[in-house]
């Protein structure tokens, strides 16, 4: 298999407060990876550290066959990255804002302009930042992430404050980049229902550790095997996802599949809590 990210035992130690423990993550070459997890789970402390912006406790990772310290330089100059909410020079335009970072990476000026145009702010590129809307900068950070159509993107959140019409269309932005330009995307979210539209594959992270990774149809089928199916007919007004192969009456809805992976992170806790207590 074509690994374009690989981390081994990666771990993220904050003094004795391990933030991310162990984790390895298998990331497919031209695939949409959804890397869910809740509040504190360690999602944006990992993506971090494979952008070389905290360094890691213990373990190792590889990028497009690059060893994280040795070539770090070259992993960035692949990467396009959107961390929490990105910050502005707030008396810069957003198209003056891009070309700062596009000057940065030694990218032709043509960049600025396709960037806006990918993330629907073209008319919008003379505005100052200071006077963007929330979802407005949240594309402006999108923008700076895909300056130059790099080959992977880390994508922290990136819907974070859109209303309803933004996600669709930013969602469906990041759905059509691996066709678009062939580049690898890793986002993170802690909704499922939001990822479930998006990835090919899915790691989700709770306290620190990886309890899944695997295809979304293995994550559905774990689901049926758990006893989270609906029978034909309930569940419905969420829309039912079919999957050849499995039965006809019986259907992982989204929400089913949100069930599980909160009721996933509700055993994974309750275990936490018993081991503690031993
Ligand atoms: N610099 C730091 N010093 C100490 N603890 C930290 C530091 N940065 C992060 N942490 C802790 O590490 C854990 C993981 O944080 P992280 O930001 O990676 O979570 P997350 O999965 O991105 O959460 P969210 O969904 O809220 O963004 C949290 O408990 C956080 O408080
Ligand atoms: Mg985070």
């Amino acid at each position: 298999m074509d690994y374009i990210i690989k981390t081994e035992q990666l771990t993220k130690k904050y003094k004795s407060f391990v933030a991310v423990n162990n984790v390895s993550l298998n990331i497919q070459k031209g695939s949409i990876y959804g890397f869910l997890g809740p509040n504190g789970a360690g999602k944006s402390t990992t993506m971090k550290m494979l952008l070389g912006l905290t360094a890691p406790t213990e373990g190792s990772f590889t990028i497009d066959g690059k060893q994280f310290p040795n070539d770090r330089l070259s992993i960035l100059k692949e990467v396009g990255s959107f961390i929490e909410s990105p910050s502005f020079y707030a008396n810069l335009t957003g198209k003056e804002n891009l070309d700062i970072i596009r000057r940065i990476l030694g990218l032709p000026e043509s960049c600025v302009a396709d960037a806006l145009e990918l993330v629907g702010l073209s008319e919008f590129g003379g505005r100052l930042a200071k006077k963007y809307s929330l979802g407005m900068k949240q594309r402006l950070g999108l923008a700076g992430a895909l300056l130059g159509r790099p080959p992977i993107l880390i994508l922290d959140e990136p819907t974070n404050g859109l209303d309803p019409s933004g996600i669709h269309e930013i969602r469906n932005l990041i759905k059509s980049l691996p066709s678009l330009y062939d580049c690898t995307v890793l986002i993170s979210s802690h909704m499922l229902s939001e990822i479930e539209l998006m990835a090919d594959d899915i790691g989700i992270l709770n306290h620190g550790c990886l309890l899944f990774e695997g295809s979304l149809d293995e994550l559905r089928q774990n689901a049926m095997q758990a006893g989270y199916a609906s029978q034909n007919g309930f569940a419905s007004q969420n829309g039912f996802v079919s999957q050849s192969g499995f039965d006809a009456d019986q259907k992982i809805s989204t929400a089913n599949l949100e069930e599980m992976f909160l009721s996933m992170i509700d055993q994974d806790n309750a275990d936490r809590k018993q081991r503690a207590m031993l």
